[in-house]
């Protein structure tokens, strides 16, 4: 039986095709994560829509950095995905990559949590425990604050994010750290707790 194109398996497939960078999979992966969560969260009806979206974002940024998001574009295009996945994955670099804005809820989302995750990583890497398990909002705001900590997560992005979305900040963090949680051994944040 042929493969869907757009199933999940056939996306984590794809990013490993492309990916072979730890780090970077192991972002797709907690992406996904926060993405299944607020799909769930908002009773979406295509939840794993929401995850292979998080999944494949940042699909081409290895490989081809110089064209993040175009290149994927590109990609996804020679392999048959629909338009509504490649609008998705192309428009979380709006303004930094490309000129595609964020228009679908689900698109709002991914363009707000992708640094989140980078920061919330980082908070959970510099903790003791490496978990994320017992994680509280308070500690990524602390590091927030830290201006040299992190200092590649681009704070403004994820405020504007925030007012795409019309969504207070301490929410959202709140909700990407319990989607975190519920993969954390999978993406590596589980610690020895
Ligand atoms: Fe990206
Ligand atoms: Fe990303």
């Amino acid at each position: 039986m042929e493969k869907q194109v757009t199933s999940r398996e056939n996306a984590y497939e794809l990013l490993k095709e492309f990916n072979k960078s730890d780090s970077l999979i192991k972002h797709g992966l907690a992406v996904e994560a926060v993405m299944l969560h607020f799909a769930e969260l908002f009773s979406e009806k295509d939840v794993e829509k929401w995850g292979v979206i998080g999944l494949l974002h940042d699909l081409d940024y290895e490989m081809y950095p110089e064209q993040h998001c175009t290149k994927a574009r590109e990609i996804l295009t020679e392999r048959n995905w629909p338009e509504d996945y490649i609008h998705a994955v192309e428009c979380h670099g709006w303004k930094s990559c490309t000129d595609v804005k964020p228009e679908e809820k689900m698109e709002k989302i991914l363009y707000t949590i992708d640094e989140l995750t980078g920061l919330i990583t980082a908070t959970v890497l510099m903790r003791p425990s490496k978990s994320v398990l017992d994680l509280e909002v308070k500690s990524v705001k602390k590091k927030w604050k830290t201006k040299g900590f992190a200092a590649g997560v681009n704070r403004d992005i994820i405020e504007e994010g925030a007012n795409l979305l019309n969504m207070d900040i301490d929410y959202i963090i709140d909700e990407s750290i319990k989607g975190m949680q519920k993969r954390a051994e999978i993406i590596g944040l589980k610690g020895e707790l």
